[in-house]
């Protein structure tokens, strides 16, 4: 029996699409990445998350602000508050991008240490951006 006309068409498309690979990667999803390097890497939340009397961060507010509780020996320019992260709530989200890819803000202005300037690619810096707004605020 011959195979013609849309029936043969449709058999072949099928045979072809199911014999394409399936595009992996290594980590497909962005939050879970974000999640990776904003608390393995960067380690965020030893500055944005506030502490419990025991020195551990309080999981209850996970990146919701904290105050700074080390400083410099020196007289320097120093931020005590480091701002609340989590859902991105008054932040703007290229702006956070921006800021995590060259250290500075779009307005090319460094923020005060000891906020680090971070040089992220921008998919891992989007993929940070997309964990902080999973987080509940
Ligand atoms: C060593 C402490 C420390 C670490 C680690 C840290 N930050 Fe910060 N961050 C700060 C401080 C302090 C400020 C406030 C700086 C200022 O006011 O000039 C700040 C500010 C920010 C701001 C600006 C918020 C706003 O309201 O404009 C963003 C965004 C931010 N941090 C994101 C992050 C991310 C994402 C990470 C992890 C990848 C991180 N920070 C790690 C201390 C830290």
């Amino acid at each position: 029996m011959r195979l013609t006309g849309w029936v043969g068409g449709l058999l072949l498309l099928g045979i072809l699409l199911w014999s394409l690979p399936t595009p992996t990667t290594a980590e497909p999803d962005p939050v879970a990445r974000g999640r990776y390097l904003a608390e393995r890497v960067g380690v965020c939340a030893d500055c944005h998350t506030p502490r419990l009397p025991s020195g551990e961060p309080d999981r209850s507010r996970w990146m919701m602000g904290a105050e700074v509780d080390f400083k410099p020996v020196h007289d320097q320019p120093w931020a005590t508050h480091a701002p609340a992260l989590a859902g991105m709530v008054g932040l703007q989200e290229q702006e956070v991008v921006h800021l995590l890819m060259t250290g500075t803000t779009s307005g090319g202005i460094a923020l005060r240490p000891p906020m680090p300037r971070y040089r992220l690619d921008r998919e891992d810096a989007e993929a940070v951006v997309a964990y902080l707004k999973s987080l509940k605020h």
